[in-house]
């Protein structure tokens, strides 16, 4: 086992004192929240971060508040010695890792709420995620007090939400959308792949081949809604068990399109297989 490189905190105060040396000596502070089971996806943010900033700062914590009382917060993986590790390789200078306790001491009750943005999509499908989303992530980025902070596209509507939310609320941060990173065979990279079985990971091939066959289809300026219901019946002759939405939306406010035009236009699709339930996005047009 080789010395531990990175430095890691679990509090409050401390994480606030290593940021505030950092600033005292003119650094740039950039931020990578995550729930941990990290991948290359999350590595990569954490490289882009390094580029851009002189101290990266990574927050470990599975946040409850975001996961609907049916869904996989005690079965989300978690592994924190394996993800140091990474972090190390990654060469991230901080990890944070915040109990439940210190992110909601007893008797809080403050929740930070966009409207609009987060009522569609994934939003109408996992009611309070999006709540439970903004809530923790205005609290890290009060808890860090980052120059930038850094986000995975896989996540589309999440980045529009906090992208919104840190313009909304003054937060003096820069929001960064970082492109959706997807393994050799195009299948995009999430904690959630972890719980796919072999045949189930080749029918997930179904999302992307669909997105990309969809926004051909789309590119000729006709109407979306067929198009779309043939989407959503080839994920379902693919494997899926599911769809809970395939839509072609507003790329900056997701609101729904009629068809490809001048704005530009994002094509974003949930899907079950089994208990998993997976994301995706692409740019059309
Ligand atoms: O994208 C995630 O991993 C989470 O939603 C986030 C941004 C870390 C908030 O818990």
């Amino acid at each position: 086992m080789g010395i531990s490189t990175i430095a890691a905190v679990r509090t409050i105060p401390d994480l606030r004192a290593q940021v505030r040396a950092w600033r005292s000596q003119g650094l740039r502070i950039g931020f990578v929240p995550t729930m941990g089971a990290l991948h290359d996806g999350h590595i990569t943010l954490v490289r882009t971060a390094k580029q851009r900033c002189d101290k990266v700062v990574v927050s470990i914590f599975v946040n409850p508040t975001q996961f609907g009382p049916n869904e996989d917060f005690d079965a989300y993986p978690r592994d924190e010695n394996a993800d140091i590790a990474k972090l190390e390789t990654a060469q991230a200078d901080l990890v944070y890792l915040p109990t439940v306790d210190i992110m909601y001491p007893p008797g809080t009750a403050t929740t930070v709420n966009v409207t609009g943005l987060t009522e569609s999509l994934c939003g109408a499908a996992r009611p309070g995620h999006f709540q439970g989303v903004t809530t923790v992530v205005t609290k890290l980025l009060l808890q860090v007090l980052p120059d930038a902070a850094f986000f995975g596209e896989k996540d589309y509507q999440q980045l529009k939400t906090i992208t919104r939310m840190a313009r909304d609320l003054d937060i003096p941060t820069d929001i960064v959308g970082v492109p959706t990173v997807r393994e050799a065979d195009s299948l995009a990279l999430s904690s959630r792949n972890a719980y796919l079985s072999p045949a189930q990971r080749s029918q997930a091939l179904a999302l992307p081949r669909t997105l990309q066959a969809v926004a051909k289809r789309l590119c000729d300026g006709s109407d979306a809604d067929a198009h779309l219901a043939w989407g959503r019946d080839e994920l379902l002759r693919g494997g899926f068990d599911s769809v809970d939405y395939l839509e072609l939306c507003d790329a900056e406010d997701l609101t729904p399109l009629t068809h490809v035009g001048a704005r530009p236009a994002r094509l974003i699709v949930a899907a079950r297989i089994g208990k998993t339930r997976l994301l995706d996005n692409i740019a059309v047009g």
